[in-house]
């Protein structure tokens, strides 16, 4: 029932095809508004930018970057459910914006799998054990003992209950025993400049925003949340490989408000597909730790299908860790 709904919100614009052959023809006429659910200079805020950039060449439009925080990204992706349907508003995200919160905000005035119509699915990256650099531990089972020691003490910065970098936390949490303060943020890019100052002291981050900060020095890395090392990062450790299981990774995605037309859906899906083939832009997103999809996993259907897996599969996660909105 509900993958029917899902199908029939991507065919919605249908009806609207015949018009949007002129209309998708002569798309798009003026910039394109990107809504981004967190704060300027974090990690979902650079994919909008690089995608942003390099689409705009392709459409001959400009993305015009609109940081809406708030919510864990929840504020941002009602917005864009309630944006006119005519290819000018649209939205990034990831597993936690456009799944997670699906199960833990019981009063979403939208329906995420519905009210949205996937474009493109976008690169991953596994998330980073960080810490800041007056924190002592030499390794993960150093900060794991210590932060053990220290039972909710510790200030740990996040983007907010259902982000990505609240996830990895949960991750963490479940695969080390331990736990730290959960500091709210409106994007781990401002929480990354209390991490570099020592105004909180963990985090479990996107690698396409710690990675660097830990390449310049100015954070510890303990470990990666991936199965395997990244070429990225050779000399960081998995965190499994400490003898800590955990495996994490952070997908992006780009949505449109439900009904605009598949037309318009097509071409920015071709204009995402063609930034991912983009022989600088593949190199400075696998720098940053990123995996890229491949056209076919990009597909608006394909994309629509793997939300819906996710979608369930973290609605059991979370479930069963009960985790709830204070
Ligand atoms: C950001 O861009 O700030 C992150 O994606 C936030 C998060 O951890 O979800």
């Amino acid at each position: 029932m509900l993958r029917r709904k899902v199908l029939a919100s991507l065919g919605a614009g249908a009806a609207t095809l015949s018009a949007g052959r002129s209309f998708g023809q002569a798309y798009p006429s003026k910039s394109i508004s990107i809504i981004v659910p967190f704060a300027a200079g974090g990690p979902t805020d650079l994919m909008a930018r690089i995608f942003g950039e390099r689409m705009a060449r392709e459409l001959g439009q400009q993305f015009v970057i609109d940081n809406t925080t708030g919510a864990a990204g929840s504020i941002a992706v009602g917005k864009a459910a309630r944006a006119a349907p005519d290819g000018y508003t649209i939205q990034i995200g990831h597993v936690g914006t456009n799944v997670a919160n699906g199960t833990l905000y019981k009063n979403l005035n939208y329906n995420l799998l519905t009210d949205l119509v996937p474009i493109a699915r976008l690169p991953q990256n596994p998330s980073l054990v960080v810490s800041s650099n007056q924190v002592e531990a030499k390794d993960l089972k150093e900060l794991v003992a210590w932060l053990k020691a220290n039972p909710d003490k510790i200030p740990g910065g996040t983007a907010g209950i259902g982000s990505a970098s609240h996830l990895a936390a949960l991750a963490f949490f479940a695969a080390t025993g331990s736990s730290y303060q959960l500091i709210p943020y409106r994007g781990t890019g401002p929480a990354m400049q209390d991490l570099i100052s020592n105004q909180i002291q963990v985090m479990v981050d996107q690698s396409s925003n710690s990675l660097p900060q830990a390449r310049a020095g100015k954070i510890k890395a303990y470990a990666i949340t991936a199965k395997t090392r990244s070429p990225a990062a050779p000399d960081i450790p998995t965190a499994t490989e400490q003898g800590f299981p955990m495996e994490i990774t952070i997908w992006h995605g780009l949505w449109a408000p439900k009904g605009t037309p598949p037309e318009i859906i097509a071409r920015l899906n071709a204009a995402a597909v063609a930034t991912v083939q983009d022989p600088e832009i593949r190199k400075r997103l696998e720098d940053l730790g990123q995996d890229l999809p491949t056209p076919a996993e990009m597909a608006p259907a394909a994309f629509a299908a793997f939300q819906l897996e996710e979608y369930a599969r973290w609605e059991k996660i979370l479930t069963a860790a009960n985790v709830k909105i204070e």
